[in-house]
Formats: C-alpha cells, structure tokens, sequence
C-alpha cells in the first residue's frame, strides 16, 4: 500500500479527466488548425475547453493562452510584460517558485532593477513595505506575488495587492498554480494583470496549463511560428492535453466546497495528531489563518536530515516531500525553509493533501513518523 500526500509536486489523473482525454489522443486526431472536420472537431474541443478555464477565474475566452505548464505561464508573463509593456522593475519576493524566482533574474539582463517586498514570518508579503516600494513610481513596475506558496501554504491577500497595483499604476502577475481550483479567483475584481495555472495540480495531465492575460495588456508572441494560441504561443496544441485541463479545472470548481471540506478536515486531524505525539514539532507558514488547506509544512527536531526523513518514509510506503519537489532529493535544505528561518536541529516535510485521501492514512503515517522519528 502506498499513501501519497504530495500532491502539491502532482495529483494522479483523474479518471474522469483521463475518460475526456482519451478520444483527442486516437479518434479525433485532427489538426486544430485545419479546416476539415477532423479540425474543426479538435478546434471546438480547445474552445470549449478555453471557455471552462476562463469561466474558472471569471475571465473572457480571449484572455486564457493555453501553455505548457506553469513554468512557461509565468515566463510568458514576466517576459513578454517587460519586453512589450515597458515594465523597467519586479517587485517580487524571494518565496517564489524559481520558475517566477529565475525569471525574473533573468530581465537583469534587460536592465530591469528586481526588488523584494519584506516577509512576514508566515511567507506573507508585507503590505506595508509593498506599498512604500510602489510609492516610487519612477520605473514602470510588475509585482510579481504567488497567491499559495508551494511549500509552506501561506495565501498572499491576492485582493489587496491588486488593490495596491491599481493605486500604483503597477501591473500585476500573481502565480496561481497551487491555489486555482481550490480557491474561489475571480480576475473581474482583483485587478489581475497576469494569471497563471497548471493541470497537473488538480487532477489533470503535466505538461499543460494556462495563462490568463487582462485584456487592456497587449502582449506580443512569446514563440514565433505559425500563430497559434492569438499569435501568442505558436505550435499546434496540445489538444488532448487541454481538454484535460478543461475537464480537471470544471471538476474542482464543481467540488470545490466539498473537496475543502474534506481536505481541511484531514489536515487539521493531521495537525492534531502531530501536536499529539511529537512535542517539539514546528508548523511553518500560517496554519490557523490565511493558508492553503492542500499542503502542510511541518519542521520535526530530528537527528536525522530531511533526505534520511523522506527515504525512510518512501521505503515505508509513504510519498511525502522535503519542500518544492525540484528539490526533494538534495540534502541542502530549501530555500523558502531557509528564508522563514526554522530552529537548529529541526527539519522540514511538506506533506499536501487531495480529496482522495483518508482519515485512515492518517492514522498510518503518525504510526510510521513514530517509529523513524
Ligand atoms: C507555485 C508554483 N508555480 C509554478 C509551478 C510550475 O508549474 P509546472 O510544473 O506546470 O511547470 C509550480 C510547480 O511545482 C508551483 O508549485
């Protein structure tokens, strides 16, 4: 038997995600571009997906790019807004995901000044030092702020930044890929300039996400070609994939309230029966208020590093992570863990959650933790 609690890395496919697939990976092999019915079958199918996907944030069909995940969402986004709206600074945090993280680094090279906005001890961006870094409105400015941090779960006031960017005249990205499907998001009312989601975090296949781009941000192509995707993202689609991504998103927002309330229910048991039986344990992040129910990330005082933790949990059955899953695997410890700062002698897992967990496994892995810890 094995338990997997590391959904925050990727969920297993959905059957019914799979069963909406199938059909575009075999019998309906047309060409999205072509004008036949075997196009015109694939092009529907991608529209119509488009249109879950932009219902899913409250957007418009024409502001939903499909992509390859959200490592390129968020490239296109902080790329193309640099190159093609002037933006000359990146507020952004040193809690991001290195995708957003790199990134922006990378626009150094394109003289763009990148500045970091303090932390509360939880992950949670400062408003207050935001705002005093948005005071200077000298240089054209993205703040680039993830909604869910994907190691520790903390849950930025994606509201109130945006507030804040609108006051400011900033644009603004927020990397929602661990919170869409989990989290009501409505772009209408969170001045949004830049979205960006995956379907391998919610039941869908890798390798596809999207990208939500507000209409009044006039992008120009991020790969050339034959101008698919409004000339954004050319390459002909990958169609089973975003009808994948279509189904997987349509299925959280129709269970969204019953799978919270089971995966709350979950992690707080999990929470409860950690306090039981290990005194010492640390829970990083904001576990009692603004936080992403899906992931828990908790620091155990151990002799044992975090890669003897994680193997010895794996050879027993059960799949956890030591931070991001890029750096699940390395014995340094994670950079974010690093940031927040944990106590000498401590070490951090995440473990995340979906609705196909139970109570029972629970049960199982404070029994095993037990004996390794
Ligand atoms: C917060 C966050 N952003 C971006 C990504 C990258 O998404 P993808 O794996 O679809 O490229 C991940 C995946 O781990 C993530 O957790």
């Amino acid at each position: 038997m094995r338990i997997y609690l590391d959904n925050a890395a990727s969920t297993p496919l959905s059957d019914n995600v799979l069963e909406a697939m199938l059909p575009y990976l075999k019998n309906n092999y047309g060409n999205p571009s072509s004008a036949h019915q075997e196009g015109r079958t694939a092009r529907a199918a991608i529209e119509k997906a488009r249109k879950v996907v932009a219902n899913a944030v409250k957007a418009s069909s024409f502001e939903i790019f499909f992509t390859s995940g959200g490592t390129e969402a968020n490239n296109t986004a902080i790329k193309c807004a640099v190159r093609d709206l002037g933006v000359q600074r990146i507020i952004s945090s040193s809690v991001e995901h290195s995708c957003v993280l790199n990134t922006a680094h990378r626009m150094e090279a394109e003289q763009v000044e990148i500045v970091f906005v303090e932390l509360e001890a939880t992950g949670r961006a400062n408003l207050d030092h935001l705002e005093h870094l948005l005071n200077d409105r000298s240089k054209k400015t993205l703040v680039s702020l993830m909604h869910a941090n994907n190691e520790v779960g903390t849950l930025n006031p994606i509201d109130k930044i945006g507030a804040l960017c609108k006051q400011y005249n900033a644009y603004f990205h927020t990397d929602t890929v661990q919170s869409v499907g989990h989290i009501p998001i409505d772009v209408s009312k969170l001045n949004i300039s830049f979205l960006s989601g995956s379907a391998h975090k919610l039941h869908g296949p890798k390798g596809v996400g999207f990208l939500y781009v507000n209409k009044d941000n006039l992008i120009e192509a991020y790969i050339d070609g034959g101008g698919q995707e409004r000339n954004l993202r050319s390459g002909t689609e990958n169609v089973a994939g975003i009808i994948g991504l279509g189904k997987a998103l349509e299925l959280a927002t129709t269970h969204l309230e019953e799978h919270r309330i089971k995966i709350e229910g979950i992690r707080t048991y999990f929470i409860q029966e950690l306090q039981a039986n290990f005194p010492d344990l640390l829970i990083n992040g904001d576990y009692s208020g603004a936080y992403l129910f899906t992931i828990l990330s908790v620091a155990f005082k151990s002799n044992l590093p975090v890669n003897m933790l994680l193997f010895k949990l794996d050879l027993k059955g059960i799949s956890a992570s030591g931070g991001s899953a890029c750096h699940s695997g390395s014995v340094s410890k994670s950079r974010v863990i690093k940031t927040l700062g944990t106590p000498d002698g401590y070490h951090t897992l995440r473990f995340s959650f979906s609705h196909l967990n139970k109570k029972e496994e629970i049960d199982h892995v404070i029994a095993q933790l037990k004996e390794i810890i």
